[in-house]
């Protein structure tokens, strides 16, 4: 039997090359060697998006996105956490042996209390029960399906580690197996993709190149990455450059050689340096692209595969489920 591998995605917007590289293409990869499963997280999204057509835009478009990358619905598991009940009455289950400390301790939570301090503010503005309790929901969708791995960006990884805990916890509490404690597979080259100005590329920074743009708008996203001032003829350090950090992860290793000798070299614009991005991103994208807006544009055909997904998924969540309820003592 393979192992389980399982990730998922947030529904907040659409997705950018960060998270491609970060999140999606390493997860992809792991559909040979393992079972995979993908999932579109969005209970986890409704902890900041109220908005509701909002939230059933990125819904598709985070369906639309992995479809059109490559994963195929038939060979691996692809549904919607909101698809998969069993998913919150776990959820419950493991808050009751999750030390309240714990959600103290979790960095979005943290962060959102170390911002309130430092305006002033009350500690727990803004914050509400779903953001305070995400790593526990978090916890439930990997420990539902007896993940073996679970394939995230590096932030994520105080997360795996409160859903490891929470599985030895009750384990160990019952005497036997009955969680699978998942190990996580961060890659450290692609854990921060710069974004526009540098820093890495977030929605939150709006900082970020869309995966699927179309042409023109690439372009001109591409135009805003901050580069120096530095002439034309002037030599240029393809390792302090925004646009080279880029044009390295798409590029292959003898394009990014070459590109690193023009820049060495002077007499190579940042225009010119941005046209070759463009070029190695359009290239790689270019019949996804025309994959993902087909998808958009038949949302009836998402519905019907993210259903297809949740029915062969759901018996294997209750069959967990039942094995743990047995256990603790719910008949
Ligand atoms: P954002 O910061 O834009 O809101 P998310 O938090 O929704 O992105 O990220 C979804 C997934 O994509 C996570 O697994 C995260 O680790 C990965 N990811 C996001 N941005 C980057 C980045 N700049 N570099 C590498 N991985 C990223
Ligand atoms: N928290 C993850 C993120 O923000 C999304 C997510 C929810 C997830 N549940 C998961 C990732 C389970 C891996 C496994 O990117």
């Amino acid at each position: 039997m393979k192992k389980i591998s399982l990730t998922g995605i947030k529904p907040t917007g659409t997705p950018h090359l960060g998270n491609y590289l970060g999140a999606i293409r390493p997860a992809l990869e792991l559909t040979q060697e393992y079972q995979a499963y993908y999932f579109i997280a969005d209970y986890h999204a409704l902890t900041t998006v109220h908005n509701s057509a909002e939230l059933r835009e990125s819904i598709y478009k985070v369906a639309a996105t992995w479809l059109a990358l490559g994963l195929n619905p038939e060979e691996s598991h692809f549904y919607k956490q909101s698809d998969i009940p069993e998913i919150f009455e776990l959820n419950w289950i493991l808050s009751c042996f999750t030390p309240k400390g714990f959600m103290n301790r979790a960095h979005a939570y943290k962060d959102m209390v170390a911002k309130n301090q430092s305006e002033g503010q009350d500690v727990d503005f803004g914050v509400n029960m779903g953001i305070y309790s995400y790593p526990s929901l978090m916890s439930s969708d990997i420990l539902m399906f007896r993940s073996h791995v679970v394939p995230v960006g590096k932030d994520q990884k105080q997360h795996i580690e409160f859903a490891r805990d929470v599985a030895q916890r009750i384990n160990n509490h019952y005497g036997r197996d009955l969680l699978v404690v998942p190990e996580a597979i961060i890659r450290d080259e692609t854990d921060l993709i710069p974004g526009l100005d540098g820093r890495k590329m977030s929605k939150s920074y709006d900082n970020t190149i869309e995966i699927f743009l179309k042409p023109k708008a690439l372009k001109k996203k591409i135009g805003r990455i901050v580069t120096n001032s530095q002439g034309i003829e002037e030599a240029k350090d393809p390792d302090t450059c925004n646009v080279f950090a880029l044009y390295k992860l798409f590029a292959t290793a003898e394009q990014s050689t070459a590109l690193a000798e023009r820049y060495r070299a002077g007499g190579l614009g940042w225009g010119h340096a941005k046209a070759e991005l463009l070029e190695v991103v359009d290239a790689t994208f270019a019949e996804a692209r025309e994959r993902y807006y087909a998808y958009l544009d038949n949302t009836a055909e998402l519905d019907k595969i993210l259903a297809h997904g949740a029915a062969k998924v759901r018996p294997l969540a209750q069959k967990v489920l039942a094995e743990i309820r047995d256990a603790i003592g719910i008949p």
